[in-house]
């Protein structure tokens, strides 16, 4: 199957009451143990590239991979998605080299602001075939402690979401309910609690339109004890609960967004194996570890938080 757009993608989940899965890609392994997982558990997949994985592994890399794990499981509907594009022109570059979705973040900016350039590049997009994620709402980042009034400037601001879906065209939009990227999302001892009023509340606003969350990693304690254990030091490395997770994608989310999770089981597969066999230096070996990790780890996301298994 050609490499798709997540059009149709995201209308099954919807009505279906489960999320795709997007995974960012920085190399050969990680492709393969997510795309293996995928098909294996018949999940359709977004791989998600972003700037620093583009200019990490050079964007042809990237795009020559996806493709050969689009030929090696033709029967898999993949999408090639660009994470967190900063600019027009980051967009316009991956719409004219081969990416069938990208995301325009510019939510750091002024609502207008946000809107003109959005417009833009979901107009350029939409005359290429290509599909276009914003983003209303500002993520905390990895050190943000959630406490209740500072919090609130976080959020998506649900009485703004009409006129920005209206006025730019975007076709999916992520919105800021609590999650955070990185591997410390919330302080030790505190609950954490997505806000899924605010969801709903979007939802009710946007009847049937697609919702994305970022910063959805779990942070498997299973994976950090493994590192701590083999010489890393990860203290306090707290993720989203699963459950909360799970219950957005039965809500109006059809795409949950993991990176860290893969970090953790990556990392964890290649620490332990260095412990384990000291004499190794085939990078065959190692890497091997953390490509099973990576795929153990979307398996279990594909079947018991996303619900997107057996939707091929
Ligand atoms: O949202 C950010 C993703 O985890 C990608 O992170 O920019 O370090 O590749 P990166
Ligand atoms: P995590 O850091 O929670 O994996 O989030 C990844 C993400 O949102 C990529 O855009
Ligand atoms: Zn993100």
């Amino acid at each position: 199957m050609p490499i798709v757009t997540s059009t149709e993608l995201f209308k099954k989940a919807y009505d279906g009451g489960y999320a795709i899965g997007a995974f960012n890609i920085n190399n050969m392994e990680i492709v393969q143990g997510i795309t293996d997982a995928a098909a294996e558990l018949k999940s359709p997949v977004i791989l998600q590239a972003s700037q620093g994985a583009r200019k990490y592994a050079n964007s042809v890399y990237l795009v020559k991979l996806v493709e050969a794990a689009s030929e090696l499981h033709p029967e898999l509907p993949i999408v090639l998605h660009l994470d967190h594009g900063a600019d027009f022109e980051t967009c316009k570059d991956c719409i004219d080299n081969g990416f069938t979705s990208v995301m325009i973040d510019y939510s750091g900016h002024p609502f207008a602001e946000n809107i003109e350039v959005s417009r833009k590049v979901a107009e350029y997009a939409h005359a290429h075939g290509v599909v276009v994620e914003a983003e209303l709402g500002t993520l905390a980042g990895q050190e943000d402690a959630v406490s209740v009034e500072a919090d609130k400037a976080f959020y998506t601001h649900p009485e703004e979401v009409e006129e920005f879906v209206e006025k730019t065209g975007v076709d999916s939009l992520a919105i800021a309910i609590g999650t955070s990227h990185g591997a410390y999302k919330f302080k030790p001892g505190t609950k954490p609690q997505l806000r899924l009023d605010i969801l709903d509340e979007v939802a009710k606003r946007l009847p049937g339109f697609p919702i994305v969350l970022h910063g959805s990693s779990s942070v498997p304690q299973e994976y950090v004890k493994i590192i701590n254990e083999n010489g890393g030091k990860l203290v306090d490395a707290i993720g989203v609960p699963e459950d909360q997770l799970r219950e957005a994608a039965r809500r109006a989310v059809c795409k949950i967004n993991i990176d860290s999770d893969l970090r953790l089981g990556m990392t964890a597969g290649i620490r332990k194996h260095f412990v384990e066999h000291p004499d190794h230096f085939d990078p065959r070996q190692y890497l091997g570890d953390g490509r099973a990790n990576v795929k153990a780890i979307v398996e279990h996301k594909i079947k018991d938080v996303l619900g997107s298994d057996n939707k091929i």
